[in-house]
């Protein structure tokens, strides 16, 4: 497993913190990560956990019609049929586990789209661990069904009414609550973001995903695919499965969402549109404006609206490994529309970028074998698409 240079992918990552007890706490965070991956008891656990509990391996789909349509072979890895809908589970479990290790008590976590607060929710209801989600305003009202279910499951939901009241705003205040609360809790952070050790703990325990796919896709291919297509807001879906194919000679493709456009402002599309900066204690590329200041991300998606992204994620396109494209909200919403009516799978507006781009990409080449992350399931977005974009004018 490819893990970083002590935080550090390249020039990007790393621990951006002024605070020497908050830094000596990630130092311990890291220690006890260690540690776990090496317990026996602790793989046997995750690994029960994940087969038994999360309904893992999550099956490849030949999305048949889908394929018929646009002249490729397009798979779907089936995150969205895991218990609570999306791979957020992964690394909930995991997280949550190491928190039971290290004797924490409560976990601080924050959530855009609400999919990472429900599975963080989930994880703590199981393991008996306090559940404090930082969740803003804006998307509280998007996501209300899984406010809902991580009420029922016991959490606590702090609205965050600062700034853009959205993803952003809640990881600030997660991460302040955190440096208070640090002695009893643990800070569960969503993506592969954060000051180091955090965007490594969510790229191990996401990795399972990648490792799943190429040997079902072997297995029942005898081949590798031409392409494996995942979305990125932080990139943990996308760093997940990519991990599983990076030494082979696969294009890896991460899509950013465009949301409104290309000015500043209107999108979420880190890599494409943002400049090397710090946000939320490491370096990646981020959106700000000509003075440095971060600015609002926006996308249709509320869990792709970060205006930071994962720092193996800036490395992986600087190098080239990966490609970064974008896919705006009109195009993955037809992508919504489209699957749902294709396939029968309704998937997560997240996940609908995916999906746009193998679309988009299918009028480009032909007879390829094109791996879409579906990373998780459409539920939560029902009310929201269908009240504001009504179906007639996508399909
Ligand atoms: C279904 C789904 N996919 C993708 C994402 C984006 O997160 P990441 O880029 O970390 O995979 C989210 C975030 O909430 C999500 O709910």
């Amino acid at each position: 497993m490819n893990m970083s240079n002590n935080g550090f992918y390249g020039n990007f990552g790393g621990q951006f913190i002024d605070d020497k007890e908050l830094l000596e706490e990630l130092n311990n965070i890291d220690k006890a990560f260690q540690v776990l991956i090496k317990d026996k008891n602790f793989q046997d656990e995750l690994d029960y956990l994940m087969k038994n509990y999360v309904g893992r391996p999550s099956p490849i789909y030949y999305a048949k019609n889908l394929s018929k349509k646009y002249g490729n072979k397009i798979f779907l890895k089936r995150e969205d049929l895991n218990h609570t809908g999306a791979h957020k589970i992964n690394h909930c479990l995991g997280e949550a586990l190491l928190a039971k290790k290290m004797g924490k008590t409560k976990i601080i976590g924050e959530t855009g789209a609400g999919q990472h607060g429900l599975a963080l929710a989930t994880a703590c209801a199981l393991l008996g661990l306090g559940c404090d989600i930082y969740m803003g305003e804006v998307d509280i009202k998007k996501a209300k069904q899984n406010v809902d279910k991580m009420k029922l499951l016991g959490a606590n939901i702090i609205c965050v009414t600062s700034g853009t009241k959205t993803l952003k705003e809640a990881v600030d205040e997660a991460l302040c609550a955190f440096k208070k609360e640090y002695k009893t809790a643990l800070y569960a952070i969503g993506s592969v973001v954060g000051p180091h050790p955090f965007p490594m703990i969510v790229e191990y325990f996401q990795s399972r995903v990648g490792m799943e796919a190429r040997l079902q896709f072997l297995d029942s291919n005898l081949t590798l695919p031409d392409y494996v297509v995942a979305c990125v807001g932080g990139g943990s879906n996308a760093i997940g499965i990519f991990n599983g194919f990076i030494d082979d000679d696969v294009q890896l493709i991460g899509v950013e969402p465009l949301g409104k456009g290309e000015k500043i402002g209107q999108n979420a599309a880190s890599i494409n549109y943002g400049k090397t900066g710090i946000i939320h204690g490491f370096k990646c590329k981020v959106l700000q404006d000509d003075n440095g200041n971060i600015v609002d991300a926006y996308s249709v998606a509320c869990g792709l609206d970060y205006p930071g992204v994962g720092p193996k994620h800036c490395f992986l396109n600087e190098t080239n490994r990966a490609k970064y494209v974008t896919i705006n909200d009109d195009e993955a919403i037809s992508a919504f529309y489209e699957l749902s009516r294709k396939e029968g799978i309704i998937p997560a507006l997240e996940s609908s970028h995916a999906v746009a781009y193998a679309i988009k990409l299918s009028k480009t080449v032909k007879n390829k074998k094109i791996l879409v992350n579906l990373s998780g399931r459409g539920d939560k977005d029902l009310d929201f698409i269908v009240n504001n974009f009504p179906m007639s004018k996508y399909l």
